[in-house]
């Protein structure tokens, strides 16, 4: 079933008082349970921002693990994924969300998950992949590594999620001389276990993301 028409779906059945037929709802069925502990304390969604389901909900539940989340199209392009695991209590993470924060979600959701007010913003040089750590931080570890590689993550002895925490890895993780040669850049082409792992959801790196993570790492961590 296309966004829109679960969207459709969910913005129908918010809308109902009763409940007639929600069988074409497809995944949205589970709201049937009761839906009055998601939705009953939540405001209208009409006002509802991107900046304000940042602040309220991503930034304290999400942001910390998935730093991609803090811009409004990564969000937008995993919005299902994002719905799926957070009704199914798999995200956060670390313990389920309280109802009313998930209901904040979910109404944001349900009114087609708008940015709102926003002032437009012209792309910055961070949206290119280039050998510099703003872009590498954004590009590759942000999207692909800090999920595991953070301090309370699965991993918290590697952690990528900062500058500082990165450089003191240095010795282990990069051959400045011979950047193809580094840990790093062996550990996610390993045909056996790469990173990120296989069986996570995350993909693996493609060509032009090594090889700028190799001129990167040649230059020495601009
Ligand atoms: C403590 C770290 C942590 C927190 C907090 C966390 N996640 Fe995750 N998330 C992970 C990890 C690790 C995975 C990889 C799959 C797994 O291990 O379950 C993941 C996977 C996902 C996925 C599936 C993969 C993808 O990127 O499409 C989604 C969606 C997701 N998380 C959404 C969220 C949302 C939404 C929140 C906040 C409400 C959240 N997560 C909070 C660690 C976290
Ligand atoms: C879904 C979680 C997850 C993601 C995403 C992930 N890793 Fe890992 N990583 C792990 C775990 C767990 C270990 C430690 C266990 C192991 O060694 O197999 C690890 C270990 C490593 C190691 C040390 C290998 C060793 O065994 O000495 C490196 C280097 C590494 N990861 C790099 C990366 C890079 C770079 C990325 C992103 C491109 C990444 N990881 C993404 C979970 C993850």
């Amino acid at each position: 079933m296309s966004l829109l028409n679960k969207k459709l779906c969910l913005k129908l059945f918010l809308g109902l008082t009763l409940v007639i037929s929600i069988g074409g709802c497809g995944n949205y069925e589970e709201f049937k349970e009761d839906p009055s502990t998601l939705f009953s304390r939540v405001a209208p969604a009409q006002g509802l921002t991107f900046s304000e389901i940042k602040s309220q909900v991503l930034t304290p539940k999400c942001i910390r693990c998935h730093p991609g989340y803090e811009d409004y199209q990564t969000v937008i392009n995993s919005i299902d994924s994002i719905t799926a695991q957070v009704r199914s209590d798999r995200m956060p993470k670390d313990g389920p969300m309280a109802a009313e924060l998930k209901g904040l979600l979910f109404s944001w959701i349900a009114a087609g998950s708008p940015q709102g007010d926003v002032i437009p913003v012209k792309p910055s040089p961070r949206d290119e992949l280039a050998p510099n750590y703003e872009s590498i931080a954004k590009n590759i570890l942000g999207k692909k590594c800090v999920v595991c590689h953070n301090p309370q993550g699965q991993v918290p002895f590697l952690d990528f999620s900062t500058r500082e925490s990165i450089w003191k890895k240095r010795k282990l993780l990069f051959n400045f001389d011979k950047p193809e040669n580094s840990y790093l850049i062996e550990v996610i082409q390993d045909p056996v276990e790469p990173m990120p792992p296989m069986n996570s959801p995350f993909e693996q790196l493609n060509q032009e993301e090594i090889d700028v993570l190799k001129e990167w790492i040649g230059l020495g961590l601009p």
